[in-house]
């Protein structure tokens, strides 16, 4: 077990910003990036796995100003085993007041087989890059992929020559969400008994969930003598995602009766955080995912709400505050002033400026005139809206349904300053303002995802509307919220369209969002 970490302390290293970051759609802009790196900084993160550097431009500059605006948390990039990737990753993280290199090969027969390597060659690599990385940089954390499917006395193998050339860290992954519990625990407890320096570095589990079980196989894997767990908000991440840090965290925290670890994480910073990252991913919690879903803390049985009204504790076993949902929503109304309306936000974990603070209370009124009470979700959902300086504005909209399902929908665009309006026929009224948006701008740009949520009850309540566009590789989403789902929807489009715009201009012409895929990474 190591020595380096208090034993009770369980290091938590957010990747939300890397492997969230790399599920197909959940791109983020640079600003955001910063947003989101800043809260998981000031909610106690150990760890933040900023990017990889290498792969883009907008990469390393995320990594590179994340680094430097860092305060308490450790600011780590990804490289992969080359030296050139190293050399970038240092560039991008050395800015950090604590940095780290976090380089990785993938050593299971399948992944072997990728760069055709024999195991002496990998050794040997091994070696090579975690040397050359730990010159660099006094924190070294080394990844073999695919471990859960590499040959056990190789796997002791090459961990043993990355300890010996200075990783500090030694991350254990379930790159394909392989693993079970029992085996999970079994096999940290076993490379740490086994395998000669183990007890001189930190052991880490780095879980995926296609199975389901990523955050019981992060806590089997704590439970055998890993004191890091690497996960995402959300549990963001490709295909089933990775381990939820909201997950493992209320764990530890709800059970620390049987699994006596602590993190430094502060949950009352996790709902918002929670919320943040789903509207920039363009991910949306589904209602009943544990701990951050809609209805993780709504009892609405008949039996469950009498049971909830005697003692709490009957349906409850964590309770909302803890995750910082403020357990009374008093809703505010067409009368609330501004004072009330920055204070709502504050408590929502929202820091306005006297500008931003103007603006919204301008949606907020114009909302309060559509609904008689607006919601904590509502004024969450108001958060997200559009920038005023986008290149397409949505200036009116005027739509008119058949009983057939066709649908008529007249658009007026102000674009580059000039307003121009289309009218189009379509499947429905979403189907009809989409072809109008698209005759006014036409774009080849693919619809992959359209899903509209209620924030609140009642049919007055504002959907929220996600929209997901991809372009040649690229992809950008788009949100709105309006308590008319159409208005929602042209504007989420719009959104997106106004992303996608700006991520074209930023590559220049015929680039690639990613010049170095993360497929190239598997
Ligand atoms: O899942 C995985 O194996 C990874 C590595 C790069 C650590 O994300
Ligand atoms: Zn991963």
């Amino acid at each position: 077990m190591t020595n380096v970490t208090d034993q009770d302390r369980v290091l938590i290293f957010d990747t939300t910003l890397r492997d969230g970051e790399q599920s197909p759609g959940a791109t983020m802009t640079h600003n955001e990036k910063l947003e989101i790196a800043e809260l998981l900084d000031e909610m106690g993160v150990d760890i933040i796995e900023a990017g990889f550097p290498i792969a883009s431009e907008g990469d390393f500059k995320a990594v590179s100003e994340i680094a430097e605006r860092s305060k308490n948390s450790r600011i780590c990039g990804l490289a992969r085993a080359n030296f050139a990737d190293i050399d970038r990753c240092w560039e991008a993280v050395k800015r950090a007041n604590k940095n780290r290199i976090h380089t990785f090969i993938g050593t299971s027969p399948l992944h072997r087989a990728i760069p055709n390597l024999t195991m002496d060659e990998m050794a040997d690599k091994i070696h090579e890059t975690v040397s050359h990385a730990r010159n660099l940089c006094e924190n070294v954390q080394w990844s073999p992929m695919d471990a859960t499917r590499t040959e056990w006395d190789y796997l002791c193998r090459v961990i043993e020559i990355a300890i010996k050339a200075g990783a500090t860290t030694i991350n254990i992954p379930d790159t394909v969400g392989y693993t079970a519990p029992v085996e999970s625990a079994d096999l940290i407890k076993r490379l740490i008994e086994t395998v000669p320096g183990a007890d001189e570095v930190v052991f880490a589990t780095h879980c995926h969930n296609d199975l389901g079980m990523a955050t019981a196989n992060s806590l089997a894997a704590v439970a055998g003598g890993a004191r890091q767990i690497e996960c995402t908000i959300n549990g963001l991440g490709e295909r089933a995602g990775n381990t939820a840090l909201e997950e493992v965290v209320m764990a530890l925290r709800t059970r620390n009766d049987i699994m006596p670890w602590t993190t430094g994480i502060d949950t009352t910073k996790i709902m918002h955080i929670s919320r943040r990252v789903a509207t920039v991913a363009g991910f949306p919690v589904q209602f009943n995912k544990a701990i951050v879903g809609k209805n993780a803390f709504a009892h609405e049985s008949g039996i469950h709400q009498d049971g909830m009204l005697k003692n709490r504790e009957n349906f409850e076993i964590m309770r909302p505050e803890d995750i910082g949902l403020s357990g009374t929503s008093l809703p505010l109304g067409k009368h609330s002033g501004r004072a009330a309306l920055r204070d709502k936000l504050e408590t929502l974990g929202y820091e306005v400026g006297d500008n931003q603070l103007r603006d919204i209370f301008v949606r907020f009124k114009d909302l309060a005139d559509r609904k008689k009470e607006v919601f904590d979700d509502d004024l969450i959902a108001l958060m997200t809206l559009d920038d005023a300086d986008d290149y397409l504005q949505l200036v009116s909209m005027k739509v008119t349904c058949g009983t057939g399902g066709q649908a008529e929908s007249t658009v007026e665009l102000e674009m580059d300053g000039k307003d121009i309006i289309a009218t189009e026929h379509g499947d429905g009224p979403v189907d009809a303002t989409f072809k109008a948006i698209r005759s006014i701008y036409p774009n080849k740009a693919h619809l992959q995802l359209y899903q509209v949520h209620a924030v609140t009850e009642g049919t007055d309540a504002q959907a929220t509307v996600s929209v997901r566009l991809e372009e040649d590789g690229m992809i950008a989403t788009g949100q709105s919220a309006n308590t008319d789902t159409v208005v929602a929807s042209a504007k989420a489009y719009i959104h997106a369209l106004n992303r996608l715009i700006m991520r074209r201009e930023k590559a220049g012409p015929g680039a690639d969002a990613r010049e170095i895929s993360y497929k190239d990474l598997t």
